[in-house]
């Protein structure tokens, strides 16, 4: 067994997952858009180590990480998390492109970011690296000289005043039959989403580590608290791969 092995605990148990197995069971709804979220936190609630979400994940959470974008129409990012994370053009293995490919998708995902200040360089990897002409949602008020010049490497679409709504990200990524769409955060972007009620489901890897210090929480913003429906969990040695619907 690999450090990646990855049981299923509930429903039906089952051990060492191969991928196939896995992307079976992390398969959107079809016929529907639906927008899911996947983060890491530690026993504690923390949403980083040392500043970043990398230090609290395993291989096992790596794993379903990359397997969890196979299907996506597209892969959508807060700036802040593009930032801070060092996000380079968003491209899938040879072997996910392969996979798509026999299930009848584009060979890769759209990526699609949201940003208030707009402050992005449009020379940075995320967008000159693309495979497929990136998305920036951003509001009206947004610099007008950065909108300008992201314009030249992206679709940029206002989807708000002040605040993107995740509502209209939503409805503008299906208007370009983006259904599928899978988010990676971070924790201001997920709390602006569940807000409006925008998202149908969370997969949160739970790192067995206690953090304490005060690292943030995986949902920033307003209070609005929203309810889950536990769908599956999967366990990697002493870590849990949860999945919910949220109500
Ligand atoms: N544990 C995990 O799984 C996980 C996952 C992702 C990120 N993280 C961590 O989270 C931290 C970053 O947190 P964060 O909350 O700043 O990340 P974030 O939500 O990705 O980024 C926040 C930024 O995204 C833009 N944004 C978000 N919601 C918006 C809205 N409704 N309207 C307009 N713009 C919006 C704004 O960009 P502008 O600033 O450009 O205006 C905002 O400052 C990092 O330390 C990262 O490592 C952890």
């Amino acid at each position: 067994m690999s450090d990646a092995a990855i049981d299923r605990v509930w429903p039906d148990p089952a051990s060492d997952l191969d991928d196939a197995a896995l992307l079976k069971g992390i398969a959107f709804p079809a016929g529907r858009t639906w927008l899911r979220m996947n983060f890491v936190a530690s026993l504690d609630g923390a949403a980083t180590r040392a500043g970043r979400s990398g230090g609290l994940g395993d291989a096992a959470d790596r794993r379903l990480f990359d397997l969890l974008r196979w299907e996506a129409d597209v892969i959508l990012l807060g700036a802040g998390t593009a930032r801070i994370e060092g996000y380079g053009g968003m491209r899938l293995s040879d072997e996910a492109v392969a996979w798509r490919t026999d299930a009848g998708l584009v060979p890769q995902p759209a990526f699609a970011l949201v940003s208030r200040s707009l402050d992005l360089d449009p020379g940075a990897p995320i967008f000159t690296d693309a495979p497929v002409r990136p998305i920036v949602y951003t509001v009206s008020s947004a610099p007008a000289h950065r909108r300008a010049e992201l314009a030249d490497v992206a679709d940029v679409v206002d989807a708000g005043d002040e605040d993107a709504d995740g509502m209209r990200i939503r409805q503008d990524l299906a208007g370009r039959g983006l259904y599928r769409i899978h988010s990676e955060g971070g924790p201001h972007l997920f709390g602006a989403m569940l807000a409006v009620g925008a998202v149908d489901a969370l997969h949160l890897t739970l790192a067995p580590s206690l953090e304490v210090g005060s690292a943030g929480r995986i949902a920033r913003g307003v209070e609005a608290p929203v309810g889950a429906k536990l769908a599956s969990v999967l366990r990697a040695g002493d870590e849990l791969l949860l999945h919910y619907r949220l109500d």
